[in-house]
């Protein structure tokens, strides 16, 4: 009975479409096997639907790239096939509310985009391979162009993967624990304190007192405090954009009080 009051209610959440076009399907779907993701679309909250461009070639070789105009290394990936998929995919799995170019070009994917991506209901994500693609494919039909980082990948199909993970464990329900998502220290813009498990030493390295303690708020500040020092050590400049509270400024005025004494 139980379970199905719950299926019932699972069916009722909105579920987040995905559309992937990729020349390495296999790729992807090796990505999207296992864990979360995975779960997230036997549960009925996840829809990804991975196409292999090559569906959309013409010719007898199935090409997806040429020589670029004017000249220069490298193939550039042709623009036709990829504009024919979006129009498909839109024609098969209805108008997507973004189609995004994987590039090193692109806006940085941060935890803000993550959650603003898992806000819309259907995404259509565009792998580019070779030296880059036919700049048409941004006119005709990319809404916009994503970086997962400061570095040059062989391809958008880990980029895609990194965008998918990160975005599904935003959409109700896709993560079991709908706390430990809004607890996760990026949600708010600061990095996560030190966990611990059993044992409490291994070969004299002791987890802090204050965790074996049972006090839940001595827990608490510690934890707070733990992650204000970790992002000042490595992050300084997420202290700046991350939304603080009373408690933990008061926190970071009192860390850099113990350190300015030191
Ligand atoms: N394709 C190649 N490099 C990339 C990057 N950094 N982000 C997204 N797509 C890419």
């Amino acid at each position: 009975m139980w379970t199905s009051v719950k299926r019932t209610l699972q069916r009722a959440r909105r579920q987040m479409k995905f559309d992937i076009v990729t020349i390495f399907p296999s790729m992807i779907q090796a990505g999207l096997a296992e864990g979360v993701v995975s779960r997230g679309v036997e549960r009925g909250l996840l829809n990804i639907a991975v196409h292999d461009l090559r569906r959309w070639t013409t010719d007898r070789h199935r090409t997806v790239d040429d020589v670029p105009y004017g000249g220069g290394p490298g193939m550039v990936m042709k623009a036709e096939p990829l504009v024919r998929a979006v129009e498909d995919v839109r024609a098969a799995r209805g108008a997507p509310d973004s189609v995004v170019l994987l590039s090193p070009q692109g806006r940085t994917f941060t935890q803000a985009e993550a959650g603003r991506l898992a806000g819309v209901g259907h995404v259509v994500l565009l792998c580019g391979r070779y030296e880059g693609m036919d700049e048409r494919v941004r006119e005709m039909v990319a809404t916009e162009e994503i970086s997962i980082g400061d570095y040059v990948l062989s391809g958008g199909e880990l980029a895609a993967l990194v965008i998918v993970d990160a975005v599904s464990r935003l959409v109700p329900g896709v993560v079991g624990d709908e706390q430990s998502v809004a607890q996760d220290s990026f949600a708010r813009g600061l990095l996560d304190y030190p966990h611990y498990t059993r044992p409490a030493e291994i070969a004299g390295y002791r987890v802090p007192d204050v965790l074996l303690s049972g006090h839940h708020a001595d827990v608490r500040r510690w934890r707070r405090k733990a992650a204000l020092v970790r992002t000042l050590d490595r992050r300084p400049d997420l202290i700046a954009t991350a939304a603080l509270d009373d408690e933990e400024r008061a926190l970071l005025d009192e860390i850099r009080r113990e350190r300015s004494r030191s």
